[in-house]
């Protein structure tokens, strides 16, 4: 089956800035296609070309086998795009906003009270329907954002940072949602800044920065061919304890109070440093997205 969003040297220029810098990648039917990155690396500019309307720079980008510039009615029609933003209509309450939304679509007003309730319940908002936007709190507006998303029954579900700013019980809720979109064989592409995110959500994903790529791949791949399978970290070690480290002549780097220790002999270095330093914490985990961003750039995502 052709991929169901195809982008060649894609680029997005804002005058002198160069947002999104010449990048290529494939998005293929069923799977939860990740963009993650820190702040400003580009991930809603892509979203805004994709969904048509952002007009691309430079380069080829092609959505549901039609070209963005092209064919920008036909592919709005057949996306579900859930922004970053909360843009909810505050003079509606929660059915109306999807029944208001529907109407854009066309949608006779029965079939869209009808799919509205559905997605209500999908979305565990059934109770809130005929509450008032400003008494949602975040984790309900954005269910009800993902919600709307939905309401013309689309190929394509884009959610721009979904969970950014809830707390882990409402991130967990939809998550759980995105799982089951998939599991009804929707394509999902989502942008996220928490590695937990990408790597938990993710079938495949690309790790960008000032516009560009720094790795693609499925998570569990690149953490195990970047990173390895653990990771040794030492809390608020010294420099002593630092020279030892990288004197055993091991991939060390250091985020805030924080060195890690990068190493299929983890778990010996750590023994071993214990018994050295039994004043500095230490301790093996398993190694994560974020280390792979550290390996990578030398910084921690969220510095
Ligand atoms: N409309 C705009 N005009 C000018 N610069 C913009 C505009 N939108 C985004 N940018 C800039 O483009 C870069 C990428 O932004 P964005 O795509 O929002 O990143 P992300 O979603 O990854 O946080 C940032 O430096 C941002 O300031
Ligand atoms: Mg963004």
């Amino acid at each position: 089956m052709p991929p169901v969003v195809v982008a060649r040297d894609l680029v997005k220029k804002y005058e002198d800035l160069t947002a999104v810098d010449h990048i290529t990648f494939d998005i293929k039917r069923g799977e939860i296609f990740g963009f993650l990155g820190p702040n400003g690396a580009g991930k809603s500019t892509v979203i805004r070309m994709i969904q048509c309307v952002s007009p691309v720079t430079s380069g080829r980008l092609e959505v549901l086998g039609m070209e963005v510039g092209a064919h920008p009615r036909e592919i709005k029609a057949r996306l579900g795009v859930a922004p970053q933003d909360n843009n909810l209509d505050p003079d509606f309450n929660v059915v109306q906003n999807l029944t208001s939304y529907a109407r854009y679509f066309g949608m006779p007003k029965d079939q869209a009270v009808r799919r509205a309730d559905e997605l209500l319940k999908f979305m565990q908002l059934e109770e809130k329907r005929k509450v008032m936007i400003e008494k949602l709190s975040g984790g309900m507006k954005r269910r009800l954002i993902v919600a709307r998303a939905l309401i013309n029954d689309p190929d394509i579900i884009i959610l721009d940072e979904p969970t950014t700013g809830l707390d882990p019980q409402a991130r967990h809720l939809i998550w759980e949602r995105v799982r089951q979109l998939k599991r009804e064989g929707r394509t999902i592409v989502l942008t996220t800044h928490y590695m937990d995110e990408a790597e938990q959500l993710c079938d495949r994903l690309v790790i960008m920065e000032h516009g560009r790529f720094l790795m693609e791949g499925a998570p569990r791949r690149m953490i195990a061919d970047v990173v390895g399978d653990c990771v040794m970290e030492a809390m608020e070690a010294d420099d002593a304890a630092e020279r030892y480290l990288r004197s055993r002549g091991q991939q060390v780097e250091r985020s805030a109070d924080r060195l890690y220790v990068y190493s299929n002999e983890c778990r010996a270095i750590n023994q071993e440093f214990r018994r050295l330093y039994p004043d500095v914490y230490s301790t093996v985990r398993t190694a994560t997205l974020e280390d792979v961003f550290l390996r990578l750039t030398g910084r921690g995502l969220r510095e």
